[in-house]
């Protein structure tokens, strides 16, 4: 596990932006942290190093939003308003693609989470200080000495 303070959203985004740059087709980042933790602005960094030139925002309402990066697909998922798996979206089709996979609110889906993934905690510490935890499992190890 490797621990990183942010002072700011510029700092939650650059960090985003680090992580984004090594990841590999089919990646799959978990986010967890209370609302308002800070989940969406590493999903913005990540967006921003894949290529994607949209603006990625808060996808609360629609569950999944799609994203086009440099040769790769961004998906970012927001399962707070998921009621469990009893719902019309094959969210599995998204989790195994060979695009990118940022989850918020991952453990709605615990069934169909893959056994190996990069996990990510926000805690807020105050009004602009974040504690960040960045934890791979199985292969994802490897990035953690890398950010
Ligand atoms: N260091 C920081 N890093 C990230 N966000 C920060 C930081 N300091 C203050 N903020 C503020 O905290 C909020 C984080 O919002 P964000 O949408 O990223 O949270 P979230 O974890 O995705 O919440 P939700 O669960 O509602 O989706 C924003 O209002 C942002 O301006
Ligand atoms: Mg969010």
């Amino acid at each position: 596990m490797k621990s990183f303070i942010s002072n700011s959203v510029e700092n939650t985004i650059e960090l985003g932006s680090k992580i984004g740059a090594l990841l590999n087709p089919g990646d799959v980042i978990l986010l967890t942290g209370d609302l308002g933790a800070g989940k969406t602005h590493i999903a913005k960094g990540v967006g921003k190093a894949l290529g994607v030139k949209r603006i990625i925002n808060s996808p609360t309402f629609t569950i999944v939003k799609e994203y086009s990066g440099n040769n790769v697909k961004f998906y970012h998922l927001d399962l707070y308003r998921l009621d469990g798996l009893n719902n019309d979206f094959d969210l599995e089709e998204y989790i195994e693609s060979d695009g990118i996979c940022v989850i918020e609110w991952p453990h709605q889906i615990e069934e169909i989470l893959p056994k190996e993934y990069l996990n990510i905690k926000l805690l807020r510490l105050d009004d602009n200080q974040r504690k960040i935890e960045i934890e791979g499992i199985g292969r994802y190890k490897k990035y953690e000495e890398m950010i």
